[in-house]
């Protein structure tokens, strides 16, 4: 049984989703830790309150590569084998991308490469897209840019404002996190170029 790492900052939505489906069993993995740079973080207490391991590993003042070394021994002494950012506020360096190759996945609200960064559905509403989205991808050390696991549409609709069009996101994100989980879980993909490819 593959051992999963979530790493989040805030809300911690998209972190509940997934062990909603680990304890579904749409997930073959168990959650072996969630940490958060962020102590006060909801995520976190929503994690120990699921009985989980949640740890929290303030960042303010450190060094990004000090930091991730730290970080990056939890996820060892964890034993984890999947890293799962939810909702983590941090670039992560290139020594942490390196530790993980091709085992980190990040979720973004958007299609992206359009509208990466903050507020990316603001971004989307700002230029005018008739649809955005949500995307899974893999982790580099640039910022919402490596190889794309998953993406789905959203229709973007006239009246939208940032949050409804947020929520109408989220609710996507929440689904193709399982799904983008399970394709990296499986044995049937591999790397052309940028392209994830899954075998049929
Ligand atoms: C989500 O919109 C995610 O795409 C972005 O940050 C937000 C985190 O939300 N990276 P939550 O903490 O998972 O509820």
């Amino acid at each position: 049984m593959k051992r999963l790492g979530i790493l989040l900052s805030g809300r911690g939505s998209n972190f509940e989703a997934i062990a909603d489906s680990v304890e579904a069993g749409r997930i073959p993995a168990s959650i072996a830790v969630v940490l958060s740079n962020r102590p006060e973080a909801r995520g976190l207490e929503t994690a120990r309150r699921r009985g989980l391991n949640a740890v929290s590993i303030p960042s303010k003042g450190l060094d990004r590569e000090v930091y991730d070394r730290l970080v990056v021994a939890e996820l060892r002494k964890h034993e984890v084998d999947l890293v799962c950012l939810a909702g983590f506020m941090r670039l992560l360096s290139a020594y942490f991308v390196r530790e993980f190759p091709l085992r980190i996945l990040n979720i973004h609200p958007s299609l992206l490469p359009a509208f990466p960064g903050l507020d990316a559905q603001h971004q989307a509403l700002e230029h005018g897209v008739k649809i955005s989205g949500c995307t899974v991808h893999f982790v580099d050390e640039y910022l919402d840019h490596g190889p794309i696991v998953v993406q789905t549409p959203v229709p973007v609709l006239d009246g939208d404002t940032d949050e409804t069009l947020s929520l109408r996101i989220l609710k996507e994100e929440h689904r193709i996190y399982t799904e983008a989980i399970n394709v990296v879980l499986s044995a049937g993909w591999r790397i052309e170029g940028r392209r994830v490819v899954t075998a049929r």
